[in-house]
This record gives structure tokens, C-alpha cells and sequence, in this order.
């Protein structure tokens, strides 16, 4: 992995928050264990709570321990670490945090004997956003000669989108463009359709707050299953730079045909979850969570259609489709290819006959899987679907970043190929629009309760069947 090169402060707005816990400290922790963060860096979490420095710290061991993919903190390495953390409590509308924050960035830099490169991570609610960049600046903490790095996390319009970050997902552009074999298929001549799944079991959790004013078309849509759609339908890029890599992808999300609103009804469904069965458990609905309203409409499932109006994908559809409480935890790509153009088998031979597909898994366990044909051993000629699989940790046989650890590394570079330009989150924003606009003007007196531990509302299985089509069932997923 790459490393950093020139020392780091990193300030983390929201240090209080799940982000933080969940993520950005277990990532900044194991990349300090893999020595990828030069010395001398440090961290400071700024929030509004107040909490001691020692509480703090408990409770980001508490995350590490069970987040990080490296395992329970010990003892002597989590000592080293926090030395490097400081806790702030700041109410980010008072300009003398700010001086203050300023004043230690600058005692940082002397510490380090030169500049040191600044990150400003906003894991805070859209609403403080600009309220904070706008101190950052008036209180001189942008005066950075190695350019201040300013990170916005969603919902804002999801700058960071941390699938970009997957090991899989990456894999998607190396198995594309480094190998020849299937880029000749790639392309409405031989792919059926394409479905995009991202199943999740767990529900809301401690984010009700947050996701009651989201819901999963924004939460998830708008930015990560569009993002993974970019790189299945995307042309091939010239090179690995990273303007060059989000022009490519900017232009499949121009081409996304807009929904007007007389076709959401027929393209988009979505549900909420209701109680049910998780691994045989009981588990509560949607508006018995923590921070829901329980009136609440906001949706945690959603599936739609979508077309890619260019040369390459004209009228191929791409079914998408993701939602919180589902049987398992998966996130898969399905390529459908076309049926053969001329059926020589009798019938009888045919019976158990599946389309070609090419599934690629992104989680739990990346691998790439392709279902082909085979005839079964007997005497009469009967087909049969069979796989063959590519399973990413078996070939590579070595641990795998989180996509937190490659993309905080990438912000302290300065390298943006795996963030979301502004246009990308327009054009992203301009997909979805529509289908938020119809569905305040319709009210949501109609939205489906699904039981948790299901695939969703009755209705997501017709937006394929009404195509002839299924929806494939994740081979990698973990659950039921
Ligand atoms: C986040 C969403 O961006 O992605 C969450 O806000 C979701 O609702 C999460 O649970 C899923 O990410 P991962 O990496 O756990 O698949």
C-alpha cells in the first residue's frame, strides 16, 4: 500500500460521531500499524460533545476493537497511537475554536519542521457544513502551502463514496480494461441486462436519526450503486488519471435516462421494513428503531430500472436494487448475457437451462464467478448450469485494506481518482431527483411493508418478471 510522504494533520469534525468510531479511526489505526502514515502526523476529533480526552479514547478502542479488520487493539500499540489523538469539544459556530484549532495546526507544523499536509474531514450533518468551511477559512487554517484537503461526507452529495474505495470494486476496472477476453461482449450485442445488488441484514441501527431523512435512494442510490454502475458501463479510459477516469464515468451518468413521472411508477418500487426473522431472530420494524419517527415513510428498500442511452448499452436494462433488513449481506453484480441465437438441443435436454452470467461479488467474499452450460455425465444429453470461480483471497492470499484505510490514504495524497468531482455528484443527483420529486407529490399513503429478512415488497419482483427476467440471488452472500 502506498504510503504517505510529508507529515499529516488530520481534523475530523464529527470525531464524536459513528463515522468516526466505525470507520475513520479504525482505518487511521491500521494504517498506522502498516507504518503508511509518516511521522509525525496527528488527529483531531472536533465535536460538540462534551467528553474527557480518556472517555474519548475508551471509546474509539471500543470501535477498533470491533471494526478493525486487524483485530482488538493491544494494549501497547493503542497507547502509541492515541498519543497522536486529541479530543476537542467545539461548537463550530464560535470562531475561537477555530483560532484555537489554527493555533495548534500551526504548533503542529513546527513540531514537524515543515508544513504539514491538512485534511478536514466533515463528518458532521449537511447542515454545519458550510458553516465550518467558512470558519476553517476566516480562521486561517486553510493558509496551507500543501493545499488543505476538504472532505464532505454524504448526504451533502456523498463526495466521498467509500464503495469506491472496495478492493472488489476496483477489481471491476482491472478485470474490464486489463483483460481482452470479455470487453468484445461488453455490449448490448451480447449482455441481456445487468443487476446491481446491495443487500444489507442489518437495519438502521444508532443512525435512525440520520437515515429517517435519507432513506435508501439517497443513502445508497445516488451514490453507491451508481457509482458501481459507472464502472460496469463506463468506456474504456485512455489512462488511469484521475480526471480521465471520471470523465469516463461522468458520461455514463449523462447518459442514465431520466425518469419523468409518469414512469416512476413503473420503474421504481420501494418498501420499508416491517418486524420479522433475521438468522431466526425477531427483529423490530423500521418505526420501532431508535430516532425513527414511528409514522415514519421514509423507504429502506428501493429497486428500479434504469437504461444507459449510448451506442453501447442502448435498451439493455439495468436493474438495481438495495435495502436495509434483507434474508442476507451481499453486494453483487449480475451480467446476463443473451440466450444462445439458435437452440440446437431438443427440448428435453434443456430443461434446466439458466442464461450465461458473470456475477461479480463485491462483499462479503470477493470473487468472480461465471455460469455457463454444461452437459450433465449420463447417456442422454441433458444441460446443466455449472460455475467456475475466482475468489480474490484464495489467489492473493494476503489481508486487503479496508476502503477506508485506501481512500484516507488517497485524501492525504491528494489523489483523487476514487472521490466523486462535482459533476459526477450532479449528474448523480439529476438520476434520482425525479424519483424523490414524484414521490413527495404523490404522498407515500402507498408504501409496502416488507417483513425483515426478505428480498422486499411483492412489487420489486414484478419490475423484473413484467421484463420476463429474475432477480438473481447473490451467490456470495452471507445470511440465512
Ligand atoms: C453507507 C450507508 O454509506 O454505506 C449505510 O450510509 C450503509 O446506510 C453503508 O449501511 C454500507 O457500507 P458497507 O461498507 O458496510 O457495505
Amino acid at each position: 500500500m502506498a504510503k504517505t510522504a510529508n507529515p499529516t494533520a488530520f481534523v475530523i469534525f464529527g470525531g464524536g460521531g459513528d463515522l468516526a468510531w466505525r470507520k475513520l479511526i479504525p482505518a487511521l489505526y491500521n494504517l498506522w500499524l502498516d507504518k503508511s502514515l509518516a511521522e509525525p502526523f496527528k488527529i483531531v476529533a472536533l465535536d460538540m460533545k462534551e467528553t474527557e480526552q480518556g472517555v474519548y479514547l475508551e471509546h474509539l478502542r471500543e470501535g477498533v476493537d470491533r471494526f478493525s479488520r486487524q483485530g482488538k487493539a493491544q494494549d501497547d500499540a493503542w497507547g502509541k497511537f492515541t498519543a497522536h489523538v486529541e479530543y476537542l469539544r467545539a461548537d463550530f459556530s464560535d470562531a475561537t475554536a477555530f483560532r484555537k484549532l489554527n493555533d495548534d495546526l500551526a504548533a503542529f507544523d513546527a513540531q514537524a519542521g515543515k508544513p504539514a499536509t491538512r485534511v478536514f474531514y466533515l463528518a458532521t450533518p449537511p447542515t454545519v457544513m458550510q458553516l465550518i468551511a467558512q470558519q476553517l477559512h476566516d480562521s486561517g487554517c486553510f493558509a496551507d502551502p500543501q493545499r488543505p484537503r476538504l472532505v464532505f461526507e454524504k448526504p451533502f452529495g456523498h463526495d466521498l463514496d467509500h464503495y469506491l474505495g472496495k478492493e472488489p470494486v476496483q477489481n471491476i476496472l482491472a478485470f474490464r480494461f486489463a483483460n481482452s477476453v470479455y470487453e468484445p461482449l461488453w455490449n448490448r450485442r451480447y449482455i441481456d441486462s445487468v443487476q446491481i445488488t446491495v443487500a444489507e441484514e442489518e437495519g438502521v441501527g444508532t443512525r435512525g436519526g440520520y437515515y429517517d431523512h435519507a432513506g435508501a435512494l439517497r443513502d445508497m442510490v445516488q451514490n453507491h450503486l451508481t457509482q458501481i454502475l459507472c464502472l460496469i458501463a463506463m468506456e474504456p479510459p485512455v489512462s488511469f488519471d484521475a480526471d480521465e477516469l471520471r470523465n469516463k464515468k461522468v458520461d455514463v451518468l449523462r447518459a442514465v435516462r431520466r425518469l419523468k413521472p409518469e414512469d416512476v411508477h413503473t420503474y421504481v418500487e420501494r418498501g420499508q421494513y416491517g418486524p420479522g426473522l433475521i438468522h431466526g431472530e425477531k427483529v423490530p420494524g423500521y418505526r420501532s428503531e431508535t430516532g425513527v419517527d414511528d409514522h415514519s415513510t421514509t423507504e429502506t428498500f428501493v429497486a428500479l430500472k434504469l437504461f444507459v442511452d449510448n451506442w453501447r448499452w442502448q435498451d439493455v436494462p439495468f436493474y438495481l436494487r438495495t435495502g436495509k433488513r434483507m434474508p442476507m449481506h451481499a453486494s453483487e453484480v449480475c451480467i446476463q448475457f443473451r440466450p444462445v441465437p439458435h437452440q440446437s438441443f431438443p427440448s428435453s435436454a434443456i430443461g434446466e437451462m439458466e442464461p450465461n452470467r458473470l456475477l461479480l461479488c463485491i462483499q462479503p467474499q470477493e470473487t468472480i464467478a461465471l455460469r455457463f452450460q454444461a452437459k450433465r455425465p449420463g447417456s442422454n444429453m441433458r444441460l446443466a448450469a455449472v460455475e467456475t470461480c475466482f475468489t480474490y483471497k484464495e489467489a492473493f492470499k494476503m489481508p486487503e485494506p479496508e476502503a477506508y484505510e485506501t481512500l484516507l490514504l488517497d485524501v492525504i495524497n491528494g489523489d483523487a481518482s476514487q472521490f466523486m468531482r462535482r459533476d459526477q455528484v450532479e449528474e448523480a443527483w439529476k438520476i434520482v431527483m425525479p424519483i424523490l420529486e414524484y414521490w413527495d407529490e404523490q404522498g407515500h399513503s402507498d408504501l409496502p411493508i416488507y417483513a425483515a429478512g426478505t428480498w422486499g415488497p411483492e412489487a420489486a419482483y414484478v419490475l423484473t418478471a413484467r421484463d420476463g427476467r429474475v432477480w438473481v440471488e447473490p451467490r456470495c452472500g452471507e445470511g440465512e
